[in-house]
């Protein structure tokens, strides 16, 4: 944000005060297919409905005294339609979302979108229509995308409605009234992408923003501007006291190098800018779009639609638990949100998770390189729990990954497929044949001293673990393992031979089937906040109703939950493998026709041509 800054500072007899004191937060928070087979109708994902069936469980206790969990996506600007980009987040968010909501908490699950500002204003005009019209369009497309993807939004907030707006006018008075408010004039480098000024020192040759390619323009404009500096002690101290506020740690440094390399005040409306909200003292300019959508994560609480106001919005929630967003907007949330927070006197957020990028060729996939992928093309060939396993599985939180169709295939084939789906049915197929369906023994005398009990304990355990700390990778990678584990001890034991010689053998035979059932009961509770459409089939493959899938809390994680008696469902696969059908040798890979159960697929143009 810093840039030539000339300061001819009218302060407009604005007097710098002290800033209203603002508790900061206590303390950082520890969390710690298709596919040619027809499954039904599909499924609603758990929503914030879910919660009532924890509150059944005996949990309404702890949620009523408890503060929600409150957490974030960014609000997504709706210059383009959403890509892949923009959907990891959102899918990592509602993998969290949903893990929080198993652990029995409340959860108030924001995400939404962003449409103010120059970029959408272009890009509605670029479309021949009203900026209205255009944010209404590319909204409604996000939300789609969203019930594509299963995911279970609690909020879904769009910065152009009349809630949003009042609560940006009168956070920008309290800001004002701190003293933090003041006119100058600013010339600097502008990038329209980032919407941000850019320190020349960062950009590339011609003056190219890094991150977009694209050359900042030169703007010279007389604006308000935000006393950042003022802040720059307590956000100093703030995250000496609470070093997990940034996560994961090497963005913590990051953050930490620009304090102290010294805050400038930024400037906080646009002259030039109509498509916005109106500064409350002077009609003639608009809120600068990150001051306005940062609020959008309050505003997204508040329950009333027209005439919501700062106090009932925060008083639904705030502060929010977790900020989850890309690693290119951490400045935003990590220094100039907190120092805006601190300046109207609110808590500060419990935690700014700043993760890596989808790449393309090394680039971060993004609208503005044009280098991205369908996310609905994913899904409408692989289904939204591959999609949502891929990435959450490939790319641990935090890291950048990049996307190969190839490894896409071969990672949910070897996973879904095989190490669950496969092993699920094989031993239902042994169950029908020699119980019919029933199980003849509860789970838990099933595996009296058996170490494989243990070790599925010990990985369901590690899980949690993982999800707590938003290793969400490695939280897959452990969960996976119960399924390799599973694999490993039915090749070992052979139990269709053993079944086939009666009497002691056949017993022992299907004590390792309910066992292995009762592993993929484990995994159907603990992979469902990551593929929770496959998580239901398994549970339904098990006996058991979709209300007593959605009922389940991570408590059931616990080995037993299957009883003598249980009548399985008929065998029917829950994931089939994604067959890819060989072309000739000179198609390219992007255009490669792929089939599951010999059901043809049209060609997807998976990448779009940068
Ligand atoms: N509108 C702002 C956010 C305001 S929040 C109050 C914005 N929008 S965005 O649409 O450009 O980006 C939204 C999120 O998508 C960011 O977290 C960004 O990092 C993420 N991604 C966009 N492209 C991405 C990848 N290629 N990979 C991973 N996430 C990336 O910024």
């Amino acid at each position: 944000m810093a840039g030539r800054v000339h300061f001819s500072v009218q302060r407009n007899g604005l007097l710098f005060l002290s800033p209203s004191s603002s508790s900061l937060f206590h303390s950082s928070i520890n969390f710690g297919v298709k596919n040619g087979i027809t499954f039904g109708p599909k499924r609603l994902p758990r929503t914030a409905l879910y919660c009532n069936c924890a509150a059944s469980n005996g949990l309404q206790k702890e949620m009523r005294s408890e503060p929600p969990f409150v957490l974030t996506t960014p609000l997504y600007y709706v210059n383009a339609p959403p890509h892949m980009g923009s959907a990891y987040t959102t899918i990592a968010a509602d993998a969290i979302a949903r893990f929080q909501r198993l652990l029995g908490k409340k959860v108030i699950f924001i995400t939404g979108t962003d449409e103010h500002g120059e970029k959408i204003a272009t890009a509605a005009a670029a479309s021949g229509s009203s900026p209205s019209e255009h944010c209404d369009v590319v909204s409604q497309a996000y939300k789609e995308l969203w019930k594509d993807l299963d995911i279970a939004y609690d909020k879904f907030i769009r910065t152009t409605e009349s809630k949003h707006e009042a609560i940006v006018k009168e956070f920008y008075s309290k800001v004002l009234a701190s003293g933090d408010i003041y006119r100058a004039d600013y010339e600097g480098l502008y990038c329209v992408n980032c919407e941000e000024y850019k320190d020349e020192k960062e950009l590339l040759d011609n003056n190219c923003c890094p991150m977009h390619l694209k050359p900042c323009v030169s703007r010279k404009e007389d604006n308000y501007f935000f006393a950042l500096s003022k802040y720059q002690k307590r956000l100093e101290e703030t995250l000496e006291k609470n070093p997990g506020f940034v996560q994961p740690s090497y963005r913590l440094h990051e953050v930490e190098g620009w304090i102290k390399g010294g805050l400038r005040d930024f400037s906080i409306s646009r002259a030039a800018v109509d498509w916005g909200i109106t500064v409350p003292s002077d009609t003639d300019q608009t809120i600068y779009v990150w001051f306005d959508a940062l609020l959008g994560y309050i505003s997204a609480l508040s329950e009333d639609k027209e005439h919501s106001d700062l106090q009932s919005a925060i008083s639904s929630g705030w502060p929010a638990s977790l900020h989850l967003i890309g690693k290119d907007i951490l400045r935003f949330h990590a220094v100039y949100w907190p120092a805006m927070l601190m300046s109207a006197g609110l808590d500060l957020p419990k935690m700014v998770f700043g993760h890596g990028f989808l790449t393309k060729d090394g680039m971060k996939m993004g609208k503005s390189l044009g280098n991205t992928i369908d996310p609905k093309c994913l899904v409408d060939r692989f289904e939204s729990d591959a999609v949502r396993y891929f990435f959450l599985r490939e790319v641990e939180l935090g890291n950048d990954g990049d996307y190969s169709e190839e490894r896409f295939i071969n990672i949910i084939n070897a996973n879904l497929a095989n190490t669950i789906g496969n092993l699920l049915n094989r031993t239902l197929g042994l169950i029908k044949k020699n119980c019919n369906s029933t199980l003849p023994v509860d789970s838990a005398v099933a595996a009296e001293g058996n170490a494989f009990k243990e070790s599925v304990e010990d990985l369901v355990a590690k899980a949690r673990t993982q999800y707590e700390n938003l290793a969400i990778s490695s939280a897959c990678e452990a969960v996976l393992d119960i399924g390799n584990a599973g694999n490993l001890y039915i090749n070992e034991r052979a139990p269709w031979s053993l079944l086939k010689q009666g009497g002691d053998a056949f017993e022992a035979a299907t004590k390792d089937l309910v066992m292995i059932l009762e592993a993929m009961r484990i995994i159907a509770i603990a992979l469902s906040p990551i593929t929770p459409s496959l998580c239901l089939r398994i549970y339904e493959q098990l006996g058991y109703t979709e209300e007593q899938f959605n009922a389940a809390t991570w408590n059931e994680t616990k080995w037993g939950g299957m009883k003598s008696g249980q009548v399985m469902a008929q065998p029917r696969p829950v994931f089939a493998r994604i067959e890819v059908q060989k072309e000739e040798e000179d198609v390219p890979e992007v255009a490669k026709k792929v089939s599951k159960k010999k059901t043809k697929i049209p060609k997807v143009q998976a990448v779009a041509e940068a």
